[in-house]
């Protein structure tokens, strides 16, 4: 039978409204909702819809399941790996727009857990669990627009990873629509629960392969007092590395943030951000953003802080280092860091890479990248930054300054091979946080073993054996 689209989104707008069924049949621009943030993928959508609630949600899959529509989850569509929109080949496709599912159900102070809509920004529950004395601590550069069901999609990192964890250590309880719209309730805020699979562990990071998050329980913490942000100037990564370690030895529990900047990353973001004051006086090839959290006192935890770094120094294990005197100093700091991805997009072509490796190994991972780099694409400009204390580096590389505007991004695989392959070699991952989505899909196989991913096609069969959850991305 021919698929009629017209019937389809009356079908649609009768299951969830007629405003909130898009199509640019009727005018309306899908663009925000096809395109990703980076402007590298995009793809054709039947509609954008945009359920209110779990129920629209169910009926909505069940509509595309019997209609043979597959469909694409989405949150605040910041994601990296192009996952949150449609691929330019593949079956006849939907956005599924979580965004007016954002209510907080149920803030629990004494569990220490919070109820959430996967809609809702993550910003905005962190904001609702300061407002209660409590920390919601998954933070990112996209927190004002990312949304908690996509954090939970692709597993997010960022910045306090070091002392909480991924999101992945951060969720207690799940619902997710199945691709046949069946709700599975495992919305539960037990931290301890042995009662067979851990199944909600399934969903996250499975950048929406297999079923819809609609809402999550999530852990919350002791919101700190004290907060102190240290900036400091290092010589080499390797010196970098001796930091970390002697930070955390002196300040245990309360180091929550390591975050390691190379001088070119400071000097695009001061380039593209003229207003960023320097951090040090001098200029260092590498640069660490440090920051510690407490219960107690401001002052106590600063005197521990600055403690411990005068040993560091001593110890030859950083150059210079400044401690912010305030909030907005700790904030601006900050800035700097989050920056980045913002100041390389507007310098133009780059090529991303989100890759983990032992700490240890980091070192003699970056002095050998950077000459082979420079050898094999002369004039290339590594930017190099990330979540050092996780062992998560960001090796992107901008395109050289003189090249015709989009041959680089022709180099992809080529730079991707040098970088992957040595990360392989020192028995990495080649996405650490952002995920496989469609960028890295075709490198999945040479990276992951046959069995790892006939483990993983098996479990997607099971769950959506007609392949109509976001097909296209990670297998
Ligand atoms: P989207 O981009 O909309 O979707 C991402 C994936 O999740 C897609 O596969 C989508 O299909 C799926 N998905 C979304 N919602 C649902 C749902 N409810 N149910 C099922 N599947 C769903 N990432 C990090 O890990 N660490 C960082 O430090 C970091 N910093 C960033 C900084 C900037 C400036 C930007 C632009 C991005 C950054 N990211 C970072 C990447 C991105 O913000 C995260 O991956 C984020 O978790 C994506 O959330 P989102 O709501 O935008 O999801
Ligand atoms: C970050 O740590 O800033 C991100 O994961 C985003 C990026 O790599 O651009
Ligand atoms: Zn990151």
């Amino acid at each position: 039978m021919s698929f009629d689209s017209q019937s389809w989104l009356a079908r649609a707008r009768a299951l969830i409204g007629d405003a909130h069924v898009l199509s640019s049949d009727r005018g309306d621009d899908l663009s925000a909702y096809t395109r990703d943030w980076r402007n590298k993928f995009e793809g054709p959508a039947l509609a954008v819809l945009r359920p209110a609630n779990t129920e629209e949600v169910q009926a909505i899959v069940r509509l595309a399941a019997a209609t043979g529509v597959a469909i694409v989850p989405q949150g605040g569509n910041t994601g990296l790996c192009g996952a949150s929109v449609p691929g330019s080949t593949g079956p006849r496709a939907v956005v599924l727009q979580l965004g007016r599912l954002n209510r907080i159900l149920d803030i629990d102070v004494e569990n220490n857990t919070a109820t959430v809509e996967a809609g809702c920004v993550l910003q905005t529950l962190q904001q609702q669990a300061a407002a209660v004395g409590r920390l919601f601590p998954l933070s990112l550069g996209a927190e004002g627009s990312c949304q908690i069901g996509g954090n939970i999609a692709t597993n997010a990192g960022g910045v306090q990873v070091l002392r909480y964890g991924n999101t992945r250590d951060l969720v207690l309880g799940l619902e997710v629509v199945l691709p046949d719209g069946e709700r599975l309730d495992l919305l539960r805020g037990l931290r301890k629960d042995n009662t067979g699979y851990d199944l909600k562990q399934l969903f996250i990071g499975a950048e929406g392969t297999l079923g819809i998050i609609t809402a999550a329980t999530v852990k919350l913490f002791a919101a700190p007092d004290a907060r102190v942000v240290a900036f400091a100037g290092v010589a080499s990564v390797a010196q970098a590395v001796q930091l970390l370690g002697a930070m955390r030895q002196r300040l245990g529990e309360r180091f929550t943030a390591f975050e390691l900047i190379s001088g070119e990353a400071i000097a695009l973001v001061r380039h593209y951000f003229p207003d960023t004051p320097a951090p040090l006086q001098g200029d260092w090839p590498w640069y660490v953003l440090m920051e510690a959290a407490d219960g107690g006192d401001d002052a106590v935890l600063r005197e521990a802080m600055q403690t411990a770094l005068m040993a560091c120094m001593e110890d030859g294990q950083l150059e210079d280092v400044a401690l912010a005197g305030n909030v907005a100093q700790g904030q601006a700091l900050w800035m700097l860091r989050e920056n980045i991805t913002h100041a390389q997009q507007m310098d133009g072509s780059n090529i991303k890479h989100d890759v983990s490796l032992p700490i240890s190994r980091i070192p003699a991972f970056v002095a050998a990248m950077l000459p082979q780099l420079a050898q094999a694409f002369p004039g290339a400009r590594p930017i190099v930054y990330g979540h050092l204390g996780d062992g998560n580096l960001h090796f992107n590389v901008s395109a050289p300054a003189a090249i015709e505007p989009g041959s680089w991004q022709l180099q992809t695989d080529a730079v991707n091979q040098v970088i992957h392959d040595a990360v392989a070699a020192l028995h990495g991952s080649i996405s650490a946080e952002h995920g496989i989505g469609q960028l890295k899909r075709h490198e999945l196989p040479l990276y992951k073993s046959a069995i790892e991913l006939d483990v993983m096609r098996r479990v997607k069969q099971a769950l959506d054996p007609v392949g109509l959850m976001n097909p296209g991305k990670v297998l």
